[in-house]
């Protein structure tokens, strides 16, 4: 039997066509959501993420702003740049595509964003929120894997859940979101002693390696929800996940690679611009 596949692009436009919605109902009030893009340098994959994150703006009816910075720029710069957008009323969001070249410190520029504007959800102090469950930013990938569970009638309430990846970006925050909605979490990573023992009590197993089909089906339980959120650039040119496609024939629900966690990504930075457009606008 072949699972269920999730498909990421079908709940993404649907997002996005309610985000829209939203969005020309607050113009009426005077308000447009503004999103402000920065990129440092000239990584070939994050002016990809770049480039959807200002067509997304555009499909949700939203003002955007890029900044396309040389390598060189220097700490300062993109400090002073940050500090700008976070006085500027057409702004609501700010995100700095990561990685940053190496001479700029990641944590610097994270700290620099004003948490109200940090539609990412990676300030410290977000952080933080997301923690103790009172919180306005959901970090974006986790938040794309939480909308397919729910579309797909998935609830972690007593679940084993196992999230393979550790990252501040996807494993932490991920596992977070899961124990809020009740599942029973395990992290693991490259450390972990037995993982495919482990991965194999998963009822919901999330891979957040970033290693082409890392996640093999001696690894997955039978009907297991797998979601995978890897997109590694393989030998061939194309994108590929963290779990082996054969696993497919295990699962009773997995979300494809491409089409599956990553449309939804960059749909839950919408909805998070939208949210910082409300709440500084005390709605
Ligand atoms: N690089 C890879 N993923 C992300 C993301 O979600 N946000 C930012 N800012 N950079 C990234």
């Amino acid at each position: 039997m072949s699972a269920v596949r999730m498909d990421g692009k079908a709940l993404s436009a649907k997002v996005r066509g309610s985000i829209l919605a939203e969005t020309a109902a607050l113009k009426q009030r005077g308000i447009t959501p503004g999103l402000a893009v920065i990129l440092v340098g000239d990584d070939p994959a994050s002016q990809i993420y770049v480039r959807n994150k200002e067509k997304a703006c555009a499909e949700c009816g939203f003002y955007s702003e890029k900044y396309a910075l040389p390598a060189e720029t220097t700490q300062q710069e993109l400090l002073d740049l940050i500090a700008q957008l976070n006085e500027s009323p057409q702004i609501a969001g700010i995100l700095c595509q990561m990685p940053v070249p190496a001479h700029i410190s990641e944590q610097a520029v994270i700290a620099a964003i004003d948490p109200r504007k940090d539609v990412d959800a990676f300030h410290p102090v977000n952080v933080g929120r997301i923690m103790v469950g009172d919180f306005d930013f959901v970090p974006c990938t986790p938040a794309g894997v939480m909308a397919l569970l729910d579309e797909y009638g998935i609830d972690p309430k007593g679940k084993s859940c196992v999230v393979v990846g550790r990252s501040n970006i996807v494993g932490k925050p991920m596992a977070m979101l899961l124990l809020h909605r009740h599942g029973t979490v395990t992290i693991c990573h490259s450390r972990t002693q037995d993982l495919a023992e482990v991965c194999r009590r998963a009822d919901i197993l999330v891979a957040a390696v970033g290693r082409q089909g890392f996640i093999t089906p001696d690894m997955v339980k039978d009907g297991a929800v797998v979601i995978d959120v890897g997109i590694n650039r393989g030998a061939d040119g194309k994108v590929h996940g963290d779990v082996d496609p054969a696993v497919m024939d295990k699962a009773a629900f997995m979300t494809p690679v491409p089409g599956g966690a990553g449309p939804m990504t960059i749909t839950m930075l919408m909805k998070n611009t939208l949210k910082a457009a409300k709440v500084q606008h005390g709605l």
